[in-house]
């Protein structure tokens, strides 16, 4: 029998079949959308905010501008990208002559490749002629949408807009806070930088929509994700699944990064002729992953400074729960406030998770490679 294909997916947006649970957040991020309000949502990097976005717009059957604001370069580049998805969606002729009453004029030219519109602005811009063209942009969505049809603009990565210039916030929030017929999706992995922008009084985004946090795929939803996954492969496919969910956490990426592993050390067992006990392939699996990326790692620690090492190693043992005294000595730091310090540089950058239940790292892989080297 040929060995079946790898049902698992990670590093890139997953939808269908790879794509799992998040009921309730469908149905109840759906509703926000079909009403007037906008969604903000904030959650870690690779929690499946982008994966449940697309699953949902793509659900409403509705016409959606998706941009990916870590990959826009600048307020000018973030307007024009912004015409060149709505050129895509709605008829050429209708916008051509909208267009024309900008106040700066775009140059229209087609891709000779995709055979797609692209627009252009040429000349030198100052401040005031890129307000007019963003504004000019965004106000042409919302006379294009329909209102039983309406638009929905996600922006994802929303905190990087914060690169774009002092200002451009502001400038954004002006115009689409008089918008009927869009509703907005903003999303962020960087919690400090979006609470920033939308819940402090006198943040831009202040009460802009609905906030919402994305937490992890509930435990028991994604034990029998796997598990049925991997019951045409192993008979204790149920083991295997607790065995990953406890080295993951649930952590989705991961569990899925771990679980595709799994499979494929299955397969080779399998070809080799060798036992499968589950808590041996979760051990090997993972195993196998730390060394993967231990020049990643190798890298990433090289690069840290005592305190975030002294840290790291502390939390390579388990989560903390908060900052006390103890944990101070146990962990060689003297001074609270440059633990303070490190903890929050190592959340705003994504290594170190902030839960409910306290502080851990994000990759349970870096983890153990921690642990793997200290033992070393
Ligand atoms: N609902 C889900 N079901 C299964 N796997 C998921 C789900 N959401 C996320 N994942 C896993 O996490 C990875 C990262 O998802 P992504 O949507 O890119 O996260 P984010 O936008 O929060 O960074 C995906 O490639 C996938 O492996
Ligand atoms: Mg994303």
């Amino acid at each position: 029998m040929r060995f079946p294909k790898n049902p698992f997916k990670f590093g890139t947006v997953v939808q269908g079949d790879f794509f799992t649970n998040r009921t309730a957040e469908i149905q109840e991020f759906s509703s926000i959308l079909n009403s007037e309000n906008h969604l903000i949502l904030i959650g870690p990097r690779r929690f499946g905010k982008t994966s449940l976005i697309r699953t949902i717009t793509a659900q409403s059957g509705r016409p959606v501008v998706y941009l990916d604001a870590l990959m826009l370069t600048s307020a000018e580049d973030f307007s024009v990208q912004f015409l060149n998805k709505l050129f895509r969606l709605y008829p050429f002729e209708r916008i051509k002559n909208m267009v024309k009453q900008f106040r700066l004029t775009p140059t229209l030219s087609m891709n000779p490749l995709s055979g797609e519109v692209e627009v252009s602005f040429s000349g030198s811009k100052s401040e005031a002629t890129e307000n007019y063209v963003l504004e000019d942009a965004l106000n042409l969505a919302e006379k294009l949408s329909r209102p039983d049809r309406k638009l929905i603009v996600v922006i994802d990565e929303f905190q990087e807009v914060m690169n774009f210039g002092s200002g451009f916030d502001r400038q954004l929030r002006s115009v689409i806070q008089h918008h009927q017929n869009i509703n907005y999706v903003l999303t962020g992995s960087q919690e400090s930088l979006m609470r920033s922008l939308f819940e402090q009084k006198k943040a831009p985004f202040y009460h802009f929509g609905m906030l919402r946090y994305l937490g992890k795929i509930p435990h028991d939803e994604f034990l029998e994700y796997l598990s049925s996954r991997f019951s045409t492969l192993q008979t204790e496919a149920q083991v295997l699944a607790e065995a990953i969910l406890q080295i993951t956490g649930a952590h989705p990426y991961y569990t899925q990064q771990l679980a595709w592993q799994c499979w494929e050390v299955l397969r080779l067992r399998r070809e080799e002729g060798l036992a499968t006990l589950p808590d041996e392939v979760a051990t090997e699996a993972a195993e196998k992953l730390t060394i993967v990326h231990d020049l990643d790692f190798d890298r990433l620690w090289n690069g840290m400074g005592t305190t975030d090492r002294k840290l790291l190693t502390r939390l390579s043992e388990g989560p903390i729960e908060a900052l006390n005294s103890m944990l101070l000595t146990q962990t060689g730091l003297s001074a609270v406030s440059t633990a303070h310090s490190a903890l929050k540089r190592l959340s705003e950058s994504g290594i170190v998770i902030k839960s409910n239940s306290g502080y851990f790292i994000d990759d349970p892989f870096f983890s153990r490679w921690i642990q793997r080297k200290r033992r070393a």
